[in-house]
This record gives structure tokens, sequence and C-alpha cells, in this order.
């Protein structure tokens, strides 16, 4: 089968589509036909620095598709069911092995690309607004980067949550679209401060919420918009950098700091966040949530693919199809 690649990670153009064994079926496992490949923020990461485990390795968190195969063990899976699945890599292939705890059902109404694209982004959105910040109904959030996949969801949850949505974009072309997703308030951060404009925006109270996947100077320049026991959720690094946060700078106004992995929240609180997931598929399904796709490319393109998601041209996902 075929699969984009990489021995080495850097630029895009480490990607490399190369004939790869067919991936066996562990017990515990299913294997699914590709569809749709989400091409995923932390995937340009990982393709860009870091250990790989083994070479060739295959990036990617996220596919929709068919099950083929299923493994010794499964239940409540048959060949034939369409499915999306997570893992930490593996899913830049035409087909992958995944273990069947980590594959949602595709509602019916659902297309594999839109599918593709729900559990990363709709779940991350949601344990930073609802597990990390605690909304509720008449807060402020600040959602940094709101026209990417994380940025998007965000704005769609909190806004149907009763928040007033601030966010943060780099064109105003992107702000523009962004309304209909619900954002309130736009701010193009490549032309205007974010931290006056914020406080303009809330009488200088500060928000309740801001979620950071930027980091670097982003991060440490959020807690100047944090309103009175407001809280700062670092989620990402698109901007590629680490951050001098100073301590004391959360004291005057009671601010928290935290932290929000998905991947390293899933199997802890494996039966609070699968159907978590499974709500946010059936709620893209119904058509109250929306997934924005910008184009797709073929897998053959994936390095095309990372170049065009990495250039911040997209308004929305990129898709792969083998
Ligand atoms: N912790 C978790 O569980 C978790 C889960 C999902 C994603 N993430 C992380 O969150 C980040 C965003 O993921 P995503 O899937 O939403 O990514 P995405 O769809 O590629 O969007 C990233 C957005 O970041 C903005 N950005 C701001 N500064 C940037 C810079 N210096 N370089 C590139 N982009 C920049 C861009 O929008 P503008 O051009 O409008 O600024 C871009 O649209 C990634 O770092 C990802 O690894 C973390």
């Amino acid at each position: 089968m075929k699969a984009a690649v990489i021995y080495e990670t850097g630029g895009p153009e480490v990607l490399r589509h190369e004939e790869v064994p067919e991936p066996e079926c562990p017990d515990g496992c299913v294997v699914v036909d590709a569809e749709a490949i989400s091409v995923e923020g932390g995937d340009l990461l990982a393709r860009a620095a870091g250990e790989l485990p083994a070479v060739p390795h295959i990036v990617g968190y996220l596919s929709a598709g068919t099950v083929r195969e299923v493994g010794a063990g499964v239940e409540g899976r048959a060949v034939g069911d369409r499915v999306v699945a997570l893992n930490a890599a593996g899913s830049h292939a035409a087909r992958r092995a995944v273990p069947a705890a980590m594959t949602w059902p595709i509602p019916a109404e659902l297309d594999a690309a839109r599918a593709a694209c729900v559990p990363v982004t709709f779940g991350t959105a949601y344990e930073c607004l609802f597990t990390a910040g605690s909304l509720a109904e008449g807060q402020t959030v600040l959602i940094h980067a709101g026209a990417g996949g994380v940025g998007m969801a965000a704005i769609q949850l909190a806004k149907r949550a009763g928040a007033t949505v601030i966010a943060t974009a780099s064109s105003d072309e992107k702000l523009k679209r962004l309304k209909a997703l619900g954002l309130d308030h736009g701010i193009n951060y490549a032309t205007d401060s974010f931290v006056e404009r914020t406080n303009q925006l809330t009488d200088s109270r500060g928000v309740d919420i801001v979620i950071d996947s930027i980091g670097g100077q982003n991060l440490v320049d959020s807690v100047a918009v944090l309103g009175y026991r407001g809280t700062l959720v670092s989620v990402g690094v698109a901007a590629r950098a680490g951050s001098a946060l100073e301590a004391r700078s959360l004291w005057a106004r009671n601010n928290t700091l935290r932290g929000v992995y998905l991947g390293g929240a899933i199997l802890p609180e494996y039966a609070r966040i699968h159907p978590m997931i499974s709500d946010m598929l059936q709620r893209v399904a119904s058509g109250e949530l929306h997934v924005e796709i910008d184009r797709s490319f073929p897998l053959a393109e994936a390095a095309a693919a990372h170049a065009y998601l990495e250039s911040r041209r997209a308004f929305g996902r990129v898709i792969l199809t083998p």
C-alpha cells in the first residue's frame, strides 16, 4: 500500500510517497481503509521535529474510512463499519491498524472527510472551554488563532454555550468569515495589539478564558487580558517557540494557567472523553456544528498539503485522499 512517510524530521519536503508493507491487525485492533485523512496542526509539528520511533515513519493522527479487518477480542466493530480513527501516528496512509477503542462510528449523515476533522479539533476545544476553563453562560472568551482547526471548533462551542466570543486571526478576511460560526469580535493580530483591543472590548475587565494554541510570546502577552480569576489555557505551539511566563504575573487578578492535551487525557478519562467525541460527531452530523474544509490533496501530494497548511493561507481543514 502507499503512504506518505518520513525518514527525518524537517520541512514539508521530507514527506515521501512510497510503497510500505500492509499493516497487520493485532489483538484489540481494527484495520481501516482510509477514505479521508485530516491534516492536523499537530501533524505539522510531528513532521517538523522530535524523535522518530522508527523509519520510515508515517505521521498523522486522524483518518476516516471503512473497517476491513477486525482483530481478536474486539467487540462493537465489524468489517464494513464506517469509522473515524485516532492514534499518535499512522494516518497518512491508504490503511492503518488502530486500537478499536480509538475509533468512533461515523453517523450516517456525515461524510468521511468531515468526520476525520472532528475528534481532535472539537474534542480539544471542549476540553479547553469546559474542563480546563469551566466556561459558564454569559462569560467572555478570547480564542487565539480562531481560523485554525481548534479555533473554529472553540468559537462554535463557546457561542453555543452562551459566551461572548472574541478571536484573533492574521487577516481581516479570515475574521469576516468567522462571523458565520458565531464570532462576536475579531482582532487582526497581524495589524493590531490583541491586548489593547481586548481591553477596549471588555472595558478593561478582561476575559474569563483565553485559549492559546500559538505559544511563545503570544501566551505570555495573554496574561494581560485575563479578568479577575480568569484562566489562560495553553494548548498548542503553532509558533514553535517556548514561553518565559513569569508566575507572579498571575497573582494580581488571581489567575490560573492550565495545560490541555487531549492525547494525554483520552486513556485516563476514556469513559468521559470517548462519548464526548461521539457527541461532537453527532452535533456535526446534525448540522448544529460546522466543519470547514479548505481543500483536498491526493495523498501523493502530502508535502504540498503540509506546505499549504503551514503557509497560513488555509481557512479550515486540509484533507488528503488516498
Ligand atoms: N494539546 C492538544 O491536545 C492539542 C490538540 C490539537 C491541536 N493542538 C495544537 O494546537 C495548535 C493548533 O492546531 P490546529 O489543528 O488548530 O492547527 P491549524 O488548523 O493548522 O491552525 C493553526 C493556526 O495557527 C495560527 N498561527 C498563529 N501563529 C502562527 C505561526 N507562527 N505559524 C503558524 N500558524 C500560526 C494560524 O492562523 P492565523 O494565520 O490566522 O494566525 C493557523 O491557522 C498546534 O500547535 C497543535 O499542535 C494541541
